[in-house]
């Protein structure tokens, strides 16, 4: 083993792999299905969601931003875990307004499909059924802040050439909202519309005059539940 591999172990299995490796990307390329919302493969992680926490020598940490050691144990589907990742969902979906039947991204969201994963038929949390707006002001765009999870996906990818974002953050504490920066208006093509549609895991971002172009029954979880695609590809 050189000194740049490490061994460690997920679930009880070792494994090998390069120093540094964050624990989702392993268990990404191991078949191992760890739920993740703010994560972008590839791109630098913030680990704002915790949908990703794993047991780390039995400490709760969350995989996408934690690096393999050596000698680690890392377990990624106890019953606290999987507990925990129902009740952070079930937050999400009480905190929001998000009513799965009537979204255009239905069948195609994240958030509802990890519903789905975890089995999540009422919420130990009470409703908010907070009062959020809808903002339809971009040409090509709507922002709908009743289903966004402010995992910031949007914020951190969508930019124009000079790296300049196309969403910012707006009000602060528990009124935070990530907004379109409508100073951007004339940059935001349908092209990079349709780029933050693709990169948000709810339905808070639709790209308008679209509405259902992909037939339901048709759409990606409802051909194959989330996470199936890593779980399969090593089987
Ligand atoms: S709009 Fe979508 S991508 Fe952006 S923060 Fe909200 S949920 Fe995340
Ligand atoms: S996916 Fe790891 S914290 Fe969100």
């Amino acid at each position: 083993m050189t000194n740049n591999v490490i061994k460690f172990l997920i679930d009880g299995k070792e494994y090998l792999a390069k120093n540094g490796t964050f624990i989702i990307d392993v268990a990404r390329e191991s078949g191992i299905f760890i739920p993740t919302l703010c994560n972008i493969p590839g791109i630098k992680p913030r680990g704002s969601c915790r949908m990703c926490t794993v047991s780390v020598n039995g400490r709760y940490m969350s995989a996408c931003t934690t690096p393999i050691s050596e000698g680690m144990d890392v377990r990624t589907n106890t019953p606290d875990l999987i507990d925990l990742r129902k009740a952070i969902l079930e937050i999400m979906f009480v905190e929001g307004n998000h009513i799965c039947p009537v979204c255009e991204k239905s069948g195609n969201c994240d958030l509802q499909a990890l519903g789905y994963r975890y089995q999540i038929l009422v919420s130990r949390f009470p409703h908010q059924y907070p009062k959020r707006t809808i903002d339809a002001l971009n040409p090509h765009l709507i922002k709908d802040h009743n289903r966004c999870i402010l995992c910031k996906r949007c914020i951190r990818t969508i930019k124009d050439e000079q790296g300049r974002g196309f969403f910012a953050f707006h009000k602060r504490g528990h009124k935070i909202e990530i907004s379109i920066d409508h100073s951007m208006n004339e940059l935001l093509t349908e092209e990079v519309a349709q780029r933050a549609v693709d990169i948000c895991p709810t339905g808070a971002l639709l790209k308008k005059e679209s509405g259902y172009q992909t037939p339901i029954s048709n759409r990606k979880y409802e051909r194959t539940p989330i996470g199936s695609d890593i779980e399969h590809a090593h089987q």
